[in-house]
């Protein structure tokens, strides 16, 4: 539709074209009719709901009225110069695109229009598909812009954006990066301590992003042995080695234009490092003992908990794959943190408990407390485990101490007897007899996380997978945990795919 503010006239796009792409609504700004028109009319053709106006003031009337997308603007005009009508646009409505037109090649013009804040300019005369390249442009920003704010939005009101929970600063400014990242196709290096949410943010790039559709495919490098890891990520081909009886197609093959997250990259063996850099670098797969790459257009996320820049220091990473993987990285700050989060959250899980359990849950002024004071080492697995625990163990709607994890309990005794070794009084639940005094009696966090972790694996008779999920940690942390303490027994965790 082309309508002018004056004089009028109306003209209506082929349907094919405007069904191809949202009808952007374009303002046309020139005293010279012929250019008007004929802009107006390339526009038309490309699919845009074209306005157009001869003056500033005229303009000005038809953006009250309407609601205007791209704003194409002479800047030389009659009267009202049109630097006037772009400082308004820019502080009125910073989201719209606006293209400049000027009669004269100066560059410090340009450089001006640029800085009030034109998007693009155009240096008249100009040819119709320079004219048609600035559209394209044009509406190909006012899309992401739009795009960007509604993720950004949605993450703000927690509608469907996998249920990111959080309004912390930290948190707000992961939303900015993450709603950015979403469109593009750049590797993600997503750093985090165990239970940040490392896994959920992967999720929450690739459902955001153009290829939503595609697979989205997580591998824990963690838990899989070096050799199944190859064959899972690269593929293989038959007679590769003993027991390929056929062919196999690797996951970043498979993945088609989806996302591949590898999920604790950092224990990612020094080969498999050179062998994922190759592929990242060159676009292309090549499976076990195949001759011919194959091509690849998967999006790869990755994510660890460790820190890759010491290990790139002490040679146990790569530092071309730590860089090509860390273009763009996200840190999940620990919720330790952001302690604001902690009620957000914890309402969160009680919500999923309610609408699970039929049972509108509360919290006792006592729990209350200590979740605010407790310092997470297992981060929003921990804070979840302990909701969902307390749930279940509770009796009634309220949750008490009592129904919270050991280790919370234990700190609980803490917080109440700090000159008191926990347990010392039988306290029911707590840690009991393995308490470690230093000199004043109090005993060190990473004591009780010891004990915690000690205690509960004997509980589940040395299910450690179990236990991971009982304390609300990573397996990969327990197993690293269990090393530090020197109590690791030998053999790897049993490969896992998700
Ligand atoms: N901001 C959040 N809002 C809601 N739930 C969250 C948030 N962050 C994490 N969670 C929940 O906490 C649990 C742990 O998250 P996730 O598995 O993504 O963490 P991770 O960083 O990958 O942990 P690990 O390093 O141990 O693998 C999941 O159940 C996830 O849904
Ligand atoms: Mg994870």
């Amino acid at each position: 539709m082309l309508i002018t503010a004056s004089p009028m006239e109306y003209l209506s796009p082929s349907k094919a074209l405007a069904d191809r792409q949202p009808s952007w609504h374009l303002l046309v700004v020139d005293d010279d009719s012929a250019v008007r028109h004929a802009c107006c009319e390339i526009a038309m053709r490309a699919g845009y709901t074209v306005y157009s106006a001869d003056s500033v003031e005229a303009a000005q009337a038809l953006l009250r009225q309407e609601s205007i997308d791209i704003l194409l603007l002479d800047l030389k005009l009659p009267r009202n110069n049109g630097l006037v009508l772009l400082e308004e646009v820019k502080a009125e409505q910073p989201e719209m695109v606006v293209i400049v037109m000027t009669a004269f090649a100066s560059v410090s013009s340009a450089v001006e229009v640029m800085r009030i804040g034109a998007n693009d300019y155009l240096t008249k005369p100009f040819a119709l598909d320079e004219l048609s390249m600035v559209l394209e442009r044009a509406a190909q920003r006012r899309h992401f812009d739009a795009e960007s704010r509604m993720l950004r939005e949605r993450l703000r009101t927690q509608q469907g954006m996998g249920n990111i929970i959080g309004r912390s600063s930290g948190m707000e400014k992961l939303y900015r990066i993450l709603s950015k990242v979403a469109f593009s196709t750049h590797p993600v290096l997503i750093l985090g301590e165990s239970g940040t949410g490392k896994e959920l943010i992967a999720r929450a790039i690739h459902f955001h992003g153009p290829n939503s559709a595609m697979p989205f495919i997580p591998v824990d490098c963690g838990s899989l042995v070096p050799s199944l890891i190859e064959s899972e990520l690269f593929g293989y081909v038959k007679g590769a080695f003993t027991g390929a009886n056929r062919s196999k197609e690797g996951l970043l093959a498979a993945a088609g234009s989806g996302t591949v997250f590898l999920d604790e990259i950092g224990e990612l063996q020094l080969d498999l490092q050179a062998k994922l850099l190759r592929t990242l670098q060159e676009k292309e797969v090549r499976p076990v003992g195949a001759t011919q790459a194959v091509p690849m257009q998967a999006r790869v996320l990755a994510a660890t908990n460790r820190d890759l820049a010491a290990m790139v220091e002490q040679g146990q990473f790569r530092k071309d794959l730590y860089f090509r993987l860390n273009v763009v990285n996200l840190k999940i700050p620990p919720l330790r943190e952001r302690p604001q989060d902690i009620p957000l959250l914890v309402a969160h899980f009680l919500e999923r408990m309610q609408r699970e359990h039929g049972i509108r849950y509360t919290l006792s002024d006592d729990v209350l407390r200590i979740f605010a004071a407790y310092e997470w080492p297992g981060n929003v697995r921990e804070l979840e485990n302990a909701v969902e625990r307390a749930c279940a163990l509770s009796s009634g709607p309220v949750l008490h101490v009592g129904d919270l994890p050991t280790q919370v309990q234990a700190f609980h005794a803490q917080m109440r007897r700090p000159a008191m070794v926990p347990g010392a009084e039988g306290d029911a639940g707590g840690i009991a007899g393995d308490g470690v005094a230093n000199g004043g009696g109090i005993v060190p966090i990473a004591e009780l996380e010891k004990q915690a972790i000690l205690q509960t694996i004997r509980q589940v008779n040395g299910d450690k997978l179990l236990a991971a999920k009982l304390l609300g940690i990573g397996k990969t942390t327990l197993y690293r945990k269990l090393k530090e303490y020197g109590v690791e027994e030998a053999g790897d965790p049993p490969p896992q795919i998700h």
